[in-house]
């Protein structure tokens, strides 16, 4: 008996808790636009591991219109309050994303920055306890330095899309994208800094401790 990734995914999501009405709509406007949002299950993973280190500041690249984000939001809120980070180049997303945080009640909890993210984090002041990476992929490889830096000893990088639909086991695929998870993923794995798994939940999410 082999798994249907299909239906793993629909029953890992329908484990998730039921989300409030806002949370819901940006799910439904993410299938009617195909924007690649975590979904409920990573969402859920990404809230529980803040919940569980206690995260108070936390650095989010390539938030798009705020679903991530309010994950961490939902978490940092609970740990007793502290930042979230949303970064993002298009400002027409950034604007959407305060509104749905506003709505959520975490509109004291978020720092909005419109820019390319890898800078934008080497221009913000560190320590976090927690970075979440969603960028362009081309761009993980460059980011892992920067992140390092920013992260404290103790902190968790988590990051999203490195099974990229399978791409990454196709070896004809040389695209920029695939390469850039290939490339970023040996560089994690094999540094003595970073304890590091990958869950396969979703599209694959790298979750990894900084020694
Ligand atoms: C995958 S989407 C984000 C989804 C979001 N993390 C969520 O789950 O709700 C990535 C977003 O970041 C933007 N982006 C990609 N690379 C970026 C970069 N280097 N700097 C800033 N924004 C970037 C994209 O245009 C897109 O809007």
């Amino acid at each position: 008996m082999s798994i249907d990734f299909s239906q793993l995914r629909h029953y890992l999501d329908s484990l998730v808790p039921a989300r409030s009405e806002t949370m819901q709509e940006m799910e439904a406007y993410a299938r009617e636009h195909r924007f690649p949002i975590i979904g409920p299950a990573a969402g859920y993973l990404c809230y529980q591991t803040a919940r569980m280190i206690q995260a108070k500041r936390i650095f989010e690249l390539g938030s798009g219109y705020g679903y991530s984000t309010a994950w961490f939001a939902r978490a940092v809120q609970e740990n007793g309050g502290g930042e979230v980070h949303h970064t993002v180049w298009d400002a027409e997303l950034s604007e959407m994303a305060r509104g749905h945080l506003r709505t959520l009640g975490y509109a004291g909890l978020v720092n909005y920055h419109v820019g390319e993210a890898v800078q934008t984090l080497r221009e913000t002041e560190g320590p976090f306890d927690l970075i979440f990476n969603d960028i362009d992929k081309e761009g993980y490889p460059g980011s892992l330095p920067v992140i390092a830096d920013k992260l404290r000893a103790g902190g968790l990088l988590i990051i999203d899309n490195m099974l990229m639909s399978g791409r990454i086991f196709d070896e004809s695929n040389q695209t920029a994208a695939v390469q850039g998870v290939r490339t970023f993923t040996k560089m994690i794995t094999t540094s003595p800094e970073w304890i590091v798994s990958l869950v396969p939940i979703r599209d694959g999410l790298i979750v990894a401790y900084k020694r």
